[in-house]
C-alpha cells in the first residue's frame, strides 16, 4: 500500500492544470495479485476440464488428463499463498464498518450512478469487502477439501466417505468462487478508471474523489486521531 498520496512532488516540474494521480497499490502488491488472478484462472480451467466429459478437450491446455490432474493441486498451491499474501495486505482496509451497511442498503443508488447520495467510502466500498471476505472463506474450503481428495499424497489419511463429501464440497465451492470472481472482475471493468489500479498502480484524482472519498482525504490529510 502506498504512504505516499500523490505521484508528484512540488518541484517535479508539474505545471497547475496537470491532472492529479494517486498511488493506490506497490509493485509488490500489483505482482502478488496478477499471480493470485492468474493461478484462479489456470485452476478454473484445469478444474473445469476434469469437472465434465464435455470440457475434457481443455485438457489439452495442461498437455493431457494426466498431467492436468497432476498440475491441479499444485496451481491450487499456488492460489493459497498467493491470496494469503494479499490478505496480509489487505484484511485491515477490508474491515465492516457501520458505513457499509448503509452502502449496501442503497445498492440502487450504487448501481444507477448516484455515489453523492451514499456515505463516503473508504479505500474499498461493501461490494469489495463483501467479495474480499468471500473469497478469503472460499479458498480456505477449496485448499482444505483439495488436500482431502489429493490422493497421489494424502490417500491414506481419509476415508471414502469423507473423500465423497469433500468432493462435492470442492465443487460446489468452486463454482461459487468463480462466480464471485466474475462479479470482481465485472466490478473492476464496470467502475471506469479501476483498471489502472492493479496495472500502473494508480488512480486519477477524480476517481478517488468519486468513488473512495473517505480514503483520499485521509490520504492527503492523514487518518483523524482517536480521542
Ligand atoms: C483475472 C482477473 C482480475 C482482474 C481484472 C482483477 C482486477 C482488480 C482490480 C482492478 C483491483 C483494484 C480495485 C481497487 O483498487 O479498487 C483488484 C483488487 C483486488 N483483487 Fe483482483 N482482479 C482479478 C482477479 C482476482 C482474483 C482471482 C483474486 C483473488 C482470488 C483477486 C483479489 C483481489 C483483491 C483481494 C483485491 C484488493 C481489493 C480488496 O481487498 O477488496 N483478484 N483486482
Amino acid at each position: 500500500m502506498s504512504t505516499t498520496a500523490y505521484d508528484v512532488e512540488p518541484g517535479d516540474g508539474v505545471r497547475p492544470g496537470d491532472p492529479v494521480v494517486v498511488n493506490r497499490y506497490t509493485v509488490g502488491a500489483r505482482i502478488n495479485h496478477w499471480i493470485t488472478a492468474v493461478s484462479l484462472v489456470l485452476l478454473a480451467i484445469s478444474g473445469l476440464a476434469m469437472f465434465h466429459p464435455r470440457l475434457f478437450f481443455l485438457t489439452a491446455l495442461f498437455g493431457g488428463g494426466q498431467n492436468t490432474r497432476a498440475i491441479h493441486p499444485w496451481i491450487g498451491v499456488v492460489l493459497f499463498f498467493g491470496f494469503f499474501g494479499l490478505f496480509l495486505r489487505f484484511w485491515r482496509a477490508n474491515l465492516w464498518e457501520h458505513t457499509d451497511n448503509v452502502w449496501l442498503a442503497r445498492l440502487r443508488d450504487v448501481l444507477g450512478g448516484h455515489e453523492e447520495k451514499l456515505p463516503e467510502v473508504g479505500k474499498y466500498n461493501a461490494g469489495q469487502k463483501v467479495v474480499f471476505w468471500s473469497m478469503s472463506v472460499l479458498i480456505v474450503v477449496l485448499i482444505t477439501s483439495g488436500v482431502v481428495i489429493w490422493d497421489q499424497y494424502f490417500f491414506e489419511y481419509t476415508t471414502l466417505g469423507q473423500k465423497q463429501i469433500a468432493v462435492l464440497v470442492h465443487s460446489i465451492t468452486a463454482i461459487v468462487a468463480i462466480c464471485v470472481w466474475i462479479v470482481h472482475v465485472y466490478a473492476a471493468i464496470w467502475v471506469r478508471g479501476t483498471i489502472s489500479a492493479m496495472t500502473r498502480g494508480r488512480v486519477t484524482g477524480g476517481w478517488a474523489w468519486r468513488h473512495h472519498r473517505k480514503w483520499l482525504k485521509e490520504l492527503v490529510v492523514g487518518r483523524p486521531k482517536p480521542q
